[in-house]
């Protein structure tokens, strides 16, 4: 017998203990690329900025979901919770659903829309810096019936 479940259970406890408030999540290193805004574009309250993001896709699925986000802080994936969300935005600018593969809209949630408008930002000073967030959700897995997988990525913006 190479392993009995004596020997196995202590390194299970290590392996649980090392996972931060033991959330079942599963985040990934993978994430898509956010194309507009560059970083550093100075955005003022109330106004629209270009939004273009290139889903990764690592998981090949038909429709790729996304959330995106305003924070004050440059994230990282240890500031999402169990669900991928973050419980600390500045901002929530809604979920969007990106067809892959040329696939069309299916709705509810739509395409992500081509301008994103920044909220009122006025509590800010000027030039504080901001964080634009995009949560990349894997859906499809290999082998299949596999957990949600959450990626992160985000790009520097300066208030006006
Ligand atoms: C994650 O955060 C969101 C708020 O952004 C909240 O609605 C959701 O319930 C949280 N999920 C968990 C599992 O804590």
């Amino acid at each position: 017998m190479l392993f009995s479940t004596s020997l196995l259970a202590p390194l299970f406890a290590v392996l649980a203990a090392a996972s931060p408030l033991n959330l079942p999540r599963v985040i990934s290193p993978n994430h898509g690329t956010i194309v507009e805004p560059t970083s550093g574009t100075v955005v003022a309250s109330d106004t629209a900025f270009p939004f273009t993001y290139q889903d990764s896709n690592w998981c090949e699925g038909g429709y790729t979901p996304i959330t995106v986000w305003l924070l004050d802080y440059a994230p990282t994936t240890d500031n999402l919770n169990a669900t991928g969300q973050f419980l600390d935005a500045t901002y929530y600018f809604g979920a969007y659903l990106i067809g892959n593969f040329g696939l069309g809209p299916i709705g509810p949630e739509l395409p992500p829309p081509a301008t994103l408008t920044m909220p009122d930002v006025s509590e800010l000073p000027v030039g504080s810096d901001v964080y634009l967030a995009v949560v990349e959700t894997a859906n499809n897995c290999p082998p299949g019936n596999q957990p949600l997988e959450y990626g992160l990525t985000s790009t520097l913006l300066v208030t006006a």
